[in-house]
């Protein structure tokens, strides 16, 4: 039981309680849990350790340290994160956003500073955008750019508008319930996507706190894991404008694959992005020649 009447004490507190029952990020955990259920920041607990805490804040702080002690993500638990300097508020249908998606973001600004600058009025498609992540953080570079975010869960997307909003994108930002390409019209410079990847198979061999926590469907693609790239692969060519480029993001074993999913349908490749591990993530592909709509 927490006895902590200051937020110095309860910060200490959650820290030890967390990490003697084995949660590696400890730290970090009870920082973000304690700011979370006290309403302080960083700054707080440095300039006023001695802020007092009430008994409501201290009950709170108890069940929010037991639910990360049973396998809920610290981010899940406080309702939101943090991607590319972006606050992102999650639901239930959507995945929270993972640091490695960033070099899909980063991998694309490098292609549209290439192809004429930041300030093109590029037009974006986010396939599967789950909180929006991919498209709000390039609208958050790319000043004149507008965005579509499809995705085929309805709590996905009305997340991303609140996101979008929220951020101050929500007028450069439209949403769409699509399978995939099914109800997307028009041609964009850039298709990007983080598509579901894992094979059913390996779905149950996930960490409690992926498996327990993002759903199943912004994970899980068929037997092998390919069923959503074969869909973008086949169908990414009538959506692209002339010169356009595709980012996807991977599995770490996938480059292969896929990179051959979208030779076959005429994409040239064009880069390899790695993950801050190291691992294979994210391939840019072109096309030359926009492919008329048969
Ligand atoms: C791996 S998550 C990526 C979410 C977000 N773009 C990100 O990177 O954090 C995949 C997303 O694809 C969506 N999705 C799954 N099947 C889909 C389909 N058939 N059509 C459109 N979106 C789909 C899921 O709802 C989920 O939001």
């Amino acid at each position: 039981m927490a006895d902590a009447q200051t937020l110095g004490a309860l910060l200490a507190w959650a820290r030890e309680r967390l990490a003697k029952a084995g949660i590696c990020e400890a730290a970090l955990d009870a920082r973000l849990l304690v700011e979370h259920v006290t309403q302080t920041t960083r700054l707080d607990a440095v300039s006023r350790p001695e802020r007092p805490i009430t008994d409501a804040e201290r009950a709170l702080a108890e069940q929010v340290v037991e639910q990360r002690i049973a396998g809920k993500p610290v981010h899940r638990i406080i309702g939101h994160r943090e991607f590319y300097g972006l606050n992102l508020k999650l639901s239930r249908e959507t995945l929270e956003p993972r640091p490695d998606t960033e070099t899909l973001v980063d991998l694309v600004l490098e292609e549209a500073r290439r192809l004429g600058g930041e300030d093109r009025p590029w037009r974006i498609l986010d396939l599967g955008t789950g909180t929006g992540a991919i498209a709000l953080a390039l609208l958050s570079v790319l000043p004149a750019a507008h965005a579509v975010g499809a995705d085929i869960s309805a709590d996905a997307l009305a997340t991303a508008r609140a996101n979008a909003d929220m951020n101050g994108y929500g007028a450069r930002f439209e949403t769409r319930l699509s399978d995939w390409f099914e109800r997307v019209d028009g041609r964009f410079d850039f298709i990007v996507s983080n598509p579901p990847y894992i094979r059913e198979d390996d779905w149950r061999d996930l960490a409690i706190e992926v498996r327990g926590h993002d759903p199943r469907r912004a994970l899980v693609a068929g037997e092998d894991g390919l069923d959503a790239y074969r869909r973008l692969a086949d169908e990414c060519a009538d959506h692209l404008a002339v010169g356009g480029t595709v980012a996807v993001e991977i599995g770490h074993d996938q480059r292969e694959i896929v990179t051959g999913l979208f030779t076959e349908q005429g994409f040239r490749f064009k880069k390899l992005g790695r993950d801050l591990a190291g691992h294979d993530r994210v391939l840019i592909f072109s096309l030359e020649t926009a492919r008329e709509r048969g």
